[in-house]
């Protein structure tokens, strides 16, 4: 709980992040992995933040990964090292690959197609060094990667193997189809169908005569991993410290879909009563889209967001900076709530209510400690 008063003297909407929620979930995936005896290589996308960096990689600023370029060099220039940049090789970014990879111990890129292998070939890096490079591979998780069961998707990692300049550094599979999952039995489904069908093509690989690394993720999934999991060589989640605002720092989202409790949500936005509006049996807050994200639409029966210690409001819908709450059932005692009022939002995802905010209000023990500031931009 925050202290009312330390609540009281921050401008909304504001989002507040509870850093002994953030270190009891990070500390949790970190049990968890070495219990499993596989290397925990934690996502940044879902803060953004050197602090929580910290904490999620126990200090030591290394194995990690980024969804962004933008991350990868606010992490670089800040000690941070062996980088992994999780998304599809873009080709205007190559130069920007190319200089993070001449200037990091380990810089490593992802990609699917043998058109971003040829980009790299036509980019030799400086001093004789490598592209370390990991294959993206769709275990029918339903976004980017080679889909296993297509021909060119061995075909390709034995290319990057091959080429001159280049290094098959490992086969990256993200299970983001566990956020479809009702519950920890269908989170373990996807784990397990993930797990077993990227195990087989580490075995082909093998027969060609390549070795690499292998990484799965998702906070679902290794919120409750399958003992399958111990078999690969990393696993990548990043939603954990927030759930929702960190898998370990769990949200709305993982909550519902069974990956964690509510109690484990990290993140919440503080937001005011800004208008009564009678004729419609609404509330208006100060916190739109723009404090909170579209993300999960019609999937909460409370709306965009819980409203907290207000089970039976619902933030029926939202414009940019404003927000339209009703109640679920009767009509609302207007004296409850007097303009000013201030209520805490539960965001469905935290990630995507994180990037809505450059900056983050910290508490410890109800108490604010200070600020985070995320870095921005792709
Ligand atoms: C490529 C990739 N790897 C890892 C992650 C981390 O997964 P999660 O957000 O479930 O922790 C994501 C999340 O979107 C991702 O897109």
């Amino acid at each position: 709980m925050m202290q009312e008063e330390a609540l009281s003297s921050l401008s909304s909407p504001a989002l507040l992040v509870d850093l002994d929620k953030v270190k009891r979930n990070a500390h949790r995936m970190m049990e968890r992995c070495d219990k499993l005896g596989v290397k925990l290589r934690p996502h940044m996308k879902t803060h953004k933040t050197l602090e929580c960096a910290d904490i999620m990689t126990g200090g030591s600023r290394r194995c990690i990964v980024v969804s962004t370029l933008a991350e990868a060099s606010f992490y670089a220039d800040n000690g941070f090292d062996d980088i992994l940049y999780a998304y599809c090789l873009p080709f205007d970014k190559v130069e920007r690959c190319a200089a993070l990879s001449e200037r990091l111990e380990l810089f490593q890129v992802l990609l699917d197609h043998p058109q971003a292998l040829e980009q790299l070939r036509k980019r030799p890096l400086s001093d004789g060094r490598q592209w370390h490079v990991w294959m993206k591979l769709d275990c029918s998780n339903g976004r980017a990667g080679v889909l296993y069961s297509n021909p060119e998707a061995l075909k390709l990692a034995k290319a990057i193997a091959e080429t001159d300049g280049v290094e098959l550094n490992g086969v990256y599979v993200h299970c983001g189809n566990s956020y479809n999952c009702r519950g920890v039995e269908e989170i373990q489904a996807v784990a397990k169908e993930t797990t077993s069908l990227t195990l087989q093509f580490m075995e082909k690989l093998k027969a060609l005569g390549i070795t690499c690394k292998s990484s799965i993720g998702s906070t679902p999934s290794c919120s409750h991993p399958v003992e399958d999991m111990a078999q690969l060589s990393e696993v990548h989640p990043g939603n954990y410290t927030f759930y929702g605002a960190v898998t370990l720092l769990s949200d709305v989202q993982q909550s519902v879909i069974g990956s964690c409790s509510l109690d484990d949500v990290a993140v919440r936005v503080l937001t005011r009563v800004i208008g009564h509006c009678p004729h419609r049996n609404q509330l208006l807050i100060d916190c739109g889209w723009a404090g909170l994200s579209l993300d999960g639409a019609g999937k909460l029966p409370t709306g965009y967001a819980m409203i907290e210690g207000h089970p039976n409001l619902k933030l029926s819908a939202m414009t940019q900076e404003h927000g339209k709450v009703e109640p679920i059932s009767g009509l609302l005692d207007y004296s409850k709530y007097p303009l000013g009022t201030m209520m805490t939002l539960i965001p469905y995802h935290s990630c995507a209510t994180a990037v809505m905010h450059s900056e983050y209000y910290v508490f410890s023990d109800g108490r604010l400690q200070g600020k985070w500031k995320p870095t921005r931009g792709w």
